[in-house]
């Protein structure tokens, strides 16, 4: 039941009160503060965690790209941060920059009869307001993408959650179906890549199991599209067993019959660079291909920078997530093996241009631009910059709970203030995965709201818990708190001789009914609560009644 994927080094901390946070020039960049609360480091959440000072005293070299024999751009876990950071500038490029950069790569290598390639590796939705302001969370993002020109696309676990709590909620089922019915998957002509999702009701593949990419000056790669052993996928569709896939004769024959045919093989992997199940893929990928095949599996999910060498002829690369990161990858034969390349592009024009020799004046292709104004038509779509109010101070997302925390102001203003009737009878209880970006001081946009809460989770409640149950469910729910921020918050504190109703949200269901089940010894029946609100609408109710002083707009 991962929200996203929350990695150890990947969360950072202030100190308690968050006021006096480090400063990166004495932690050093990467390092710890002295209590051992934060690293200085970027991460996907937020591009400087823990020292505001992150970006001018830990800048990140400008890098070249240098083309090898084969070459691939790749972007993974998008999560519809497609439109460049408004609040973060060292990371505001957009995709349209990233496709500018695919056009000048394209050039250079033209001149050398070498191919480059271009991937995603799914997670595109659940981020920003272009994808939930969206009823399925992917109709406003796909036309965009579908300007991006990749060669081959992969999904993602966020493309298959469950959103209308099995028709507890009106309103679509899951974005795959969206993405079929828009006429989305189609359009990639085969070159969108499910090898182990399939329908459920023909369980036949949701997009096609692999495709022979062939680039412009002969290479041709096969190519597969594998998700993780997802379980609490949505009803439309059945995620295979990797490992089963990996054993079945559809599989064993591709292999067989392309053994001559492709010049290398490329997996796209929606899982951990370091998941086992990747070393699995390397395995059965060399058995039916022999062990000097070319192959590249490029990984995703947990929201990391990260490479590994497989062996001479097989590498593993991630490239981070929410266009912190867009990835480059070559490999180029040598006498004994391959050698492999990557560059970790950090996210920001500047950044982008370098890495194809060009300045932030002139990076922009024709191609660049189409996208560019899919993103404009996109966000005009999802009324992405409609002003709704303004915030006091900014609200942090990786804080322990307190004055500057987000969660602290979601749990006793945000929803004693929208969503219960009665903050004395009534206790809200959420997940921490629920919210994932600042809230920053001055005007409050559709996107903003949308950004720290972009899951929009519908409610549910359970009536006359009494407090002492509650107590221990709490208990119970946040018996692992490694990080500062505790896995569940709640609105107020239950008092043992009160009874109250619970009020959570559909993605904590299983969580917390089955703690729920083991205390009550029986499994209690939750209904629907306020079904026209959900987990982003109540920060937009709280913004709409908080209307900036006219200074601020002018
Ligand atoms: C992007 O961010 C960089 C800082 O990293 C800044 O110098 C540049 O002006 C920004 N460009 C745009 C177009 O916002
Ligand atoms: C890319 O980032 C990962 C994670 O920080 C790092 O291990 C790897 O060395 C980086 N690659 C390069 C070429 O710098
Ligand atoms: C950028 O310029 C360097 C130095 O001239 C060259 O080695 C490299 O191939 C160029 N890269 C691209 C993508 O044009
Ligand atoms: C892009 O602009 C930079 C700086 O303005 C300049 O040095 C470079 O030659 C330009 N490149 C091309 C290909 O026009
Ligand atoms: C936090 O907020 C409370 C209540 O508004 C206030 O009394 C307290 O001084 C604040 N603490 C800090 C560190 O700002
Ligand atoms: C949540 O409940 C715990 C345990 O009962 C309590 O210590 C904590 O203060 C409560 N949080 C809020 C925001 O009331
Ligand atoms: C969330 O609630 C708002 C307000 O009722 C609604 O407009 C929006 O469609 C809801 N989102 C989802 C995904 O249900
Ligand atoms: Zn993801």
């Amino acid at each position: 039941m991962l929200r996203h994927w929350i990695c150890l080094g990947a969360l950072f901390f202030f100190r308690e009160g968050g006021s006096s946070s480090s400063s990166c020039k004495t932690i050093g960049c990467g390092g710890h503060d002295p209590t051992a609360t934060c690293f200085c480091n970027p991460s996907c959440f937020s591009f400087d965690d823990c020292c505001d000072d992150y970006a001018e005293a830990c800048p990140e070299p400008l890098s070249t790209i240098k083309l090898g024999d084969v070459n691939m751009l790749v972007t993974t876990d998008l999560h519809s941060w497609i439109e460049g950071r408004s609040h973060d500038a060292p990371l505001n490029a957009s995709l349209a920059h990233v496709v500018s950069v695919l056009d000048h790569l394209r050039s250079a290598a033209h001149a050398e009869h070498r191919d480059v390639f271009f991937f995603d590796n799914g997670d595109i939705n659940d981020g920003t307001g272009l994808s939930a302001t969206a009823p399925d969370h992917v109709a406003f993002l796909s036309p965009v993408l579908q300007t991006a020109r990749y060669d081959a696309l992969n999904l993602g676990n966020h493309e298959l959650y469950q959103r209308d709590g099995h028709g507890m909620v009106e309103g679509p089922a899951c974005p795959v179906v969206g993405l079929k019915e828009s006429g989305y998957i189609a359009s990639w002509k085969g070159r969108y890549l499910t090898s182990n999702v399939v329908w459920s009701s023909t369980l036949q593949p949701v997009g096609n199991r692999y495709a022979l990419v062939e680039g412009k000056f002969g290479t041709k790669l096969l190519t597969f599209g594998f998700l993780y052993n997802m379980e609490d996928h949505c009803d439309a569709v059945e995620v295979l067993d990797v490992e089963e896939t990996l054993a079945s004769e559809w599989f064993k024959e591709a292999l067989k019959e392309h053994a001559g045919l492709s010049d290398g093989v490329v997996v796209l992997a929606h899982m951990d660079y370091r998941d086992p199940l990747v070393d699995k893929i390397w395995a059965a990928v060399r058995e039916g291909m022999g062990s000097t095949k070319p192959l590249q599996i490029l990984a995703g999910h947990s929201h990391r920078r990260g490479y590994r060498q497989l062996d001479k002829y097989a590498s593993v690369y991630e490239a981070g997530c929410k266009l912190d990161t867009v990835g480059f990858l070559s490999y180029s034969h040598e006498a004994d093996g391959l050698r492999f390349d990557h560059v970790n592009i950090s996210g920001s024009i500047q950044h982008l241009a370098g890495a194809v020799n060009r300045s932030a004046s002139n990076l922009s292709t024709a191609s660049g631009a189409v996208t560019a104004q899919a993103i404009r038509t996109a966000r005009k779509t999802a009324g992405s910059d409609r002003a709704l109010g303004c915030s006091t101070q900014r609200y942090r997302l990786l804080v322990p709970l307190g004055n500057s925390s987000l969660w602290t102001f979601y749990m006793s203003q945000v929803i004693p203030n929208t969503l219960l009737d009665s903050p004395q009878t009534q206790i809200a209880i959420v997940g921490t995965g629920a919210l994932s970006y600042d809230i920053f001081p001055g005007p409050v946009h559709i996107d903003d709201v949308y950004t720290a809460s972009p899951y929009a989770n519908f409610w549910l409640k359970l009536e006359g818990l009494g407090g002492a149950i509650l107590q221990k469910l709490l208990a119970e729910l946040n018996q692992r708190w490694t990080y500062a921020l505790p896995p569940y918050v709640n609105s107020s504190i239950p008092l043992a001789s009160s009874s109250y109703d619970l009020v959570f949200c559909d993605f904590d269901t299983d969580p917390i009914l089955s703690r729920l089940s083991q205390i009550l010894g029986k499994r209690p029946e939750p209904k629907l609560f306020k079904p026209l609100l959900n987990t982003s609408s109540i920060l937009t109710a709280w913004f709409e009644k908080r209307p900036c002083a006219k200074e601020v707009l002018v």
